[in-house]
């Protein structure tokens, strides 16, 4: 895996929402890593727990769900520091033993995540009117988020802010300086969300979905600014899609999610190699985009009656396999498994290429 300092850790993070008395595991033991200057792609149809995912370690969630747990270390600080003790849930194929105090969980989580916003973690959210005010001149956000994060002398000034709009290309600037958000496209609006968020410097942007809404040339346009300020400024980045193409463009690493866990990680270009081996990476990659797969998606989050792999209804190895193999697929959900080189994958098949 990248050879550069860890932004953000999260292991075995857990978000169940109680549904009446019945639980949906929207994120079920979710392990991922974002390196400082890389991409890292989460990657799964959807509802397969990816917003929930990023939600969780932003502290956003907004209904106090039935369980939160896990781990999340940003840099040093470890933002999840003895919050075990408060709600620990035992989840042993999805027998769930809780002791609960979500509300003080999540109050906790978010006190603590509160002086990182903006300076050091950011949002970007699929729809840039979520982050712009729809009544105030972009020129006038620019300088409020600049004097508000920068302590550089003239931060907000006039000529910082018409050299932003000429750097995300809004040309001529001064002509762009009092126009509101409804008088861009929405491309141009998701470049200045991108170069807003970016004004703090922040060590990590998780970025969810942020260009399914634009056409593919406009996609490029604002992935590719973000790209090139990450070169500049070595930030992490959690890239959220639905679209392999995505995936293998701007990412380093990817963390596919079926059913809110996480059942492979891999360096993207060993996709490109064609070395996944989770049958549902597989079948994604097949796919040209996850929005092809076919299946209703969640069924595994809800119906508690499944045992074993939460894959095995889906998949062809368990079809074909050997009774031994059958056997562990039908008893036990499988652990991550380390391959080698970062690369791991939840399934059975491949216990004995462990490392
Ligand atoms: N407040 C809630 N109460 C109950 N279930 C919820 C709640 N919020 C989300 N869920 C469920 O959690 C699961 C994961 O949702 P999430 O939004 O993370 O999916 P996603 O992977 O981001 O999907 P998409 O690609 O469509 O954005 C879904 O089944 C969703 O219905
Ligand atoms: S553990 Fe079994 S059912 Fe699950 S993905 Fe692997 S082979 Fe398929
Ligand atoms: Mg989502």
């Amino acid at each position: 895996m990248p050879n550069s300092e860890i932004v953000l850790k999260v292991e075995g993070l857990c978000v169940y929402f109680d549904n009446g008395g019945h639980f949906i595991r929207a994120v079920d033991g979710v392990e991922l890593d974002c390196w400082q200057g890389q991409t890292t792609a989460i990657l799964g149809e959807s509802g397969s727990g990816k917003t929930i995912t990023a939600k969780a370690i932003m502290g956003l969630i907004k209904h106090t769900p039935g369980v939160i747990s896990g781990r999340i270390l940003f840099g040093n600080q470890d933002l999840t520091a003895n919050l075990e003790k408060i709600c620990r849930v035992s989840n042993s194929n999805y027998g769930l033993t809780i002791s609960k105090d979500t509300n003080h969980w999540h109050q906790l989580l978010k006190h603590r995540m509160a002086p990182l916003y903006g300076r050091k973690l950011a949002y970007i959210f699929q729809e840039p009117t979520r982050t712009l005010d729809p009544l105030l001149p972009i020129g006038k956000q620019i300088e409020r988020v600049a004097a508000r994060f920068s302590r550089a002398e003239g931060a907000g000034s006039r000529e910082r802010v018409l050299n932003l709009l000429e750097c995300i290309d809004l040309k001529p600037a001064s002509s762009y300086v009092g126009r509101y958000p409804y008088e861009l496209s929405t491309g141009q609006c998701q470049r200045l969300v991108v170069a807003l968020v970016l004004l703090p410097r922040p060590r990590l942007i998780i970025a969810d979905e942020p260009t399914s809404s634009l056409d593919v040339l406009t996609q490029k346009t604002v992935l590719d600014y973000l790209r090139s300020r990450q070169i500049q400024d070595h930030f992490a980045i959690m890239l959220i899609t639905h679209s392999t193409d995505l995936v293998r463009e701007y990412s380093q690493e990817v963390v596919v999610l079926f059913a809110g866990r996480t059942v492979e990680r891999i360096a993207t270009p060993l996709i490109d190699n064609g070395s996944q081996l989770h049958p549902y990476t597989e079948m994604l990659v097949r796919s040209e985009s996850v929005r092809q797969v076919q299946e209703p998606a969640g069924k595994e989050m809800i119906d508690h009656s499944l045992t074993g792999c939460i894959y095995r209804q889906r998949c062809h190895y368990y079809r074909q396999a050997q009774s031994h193999l059958r056997g562990l697929c039908e008893s036990e959900n499988p652990p991550l498994i380390s391959i080698g080189d970062g690369h791991q994958v939840a399934c059975w098949k491949y216990q004995d290429s462990a490392d």
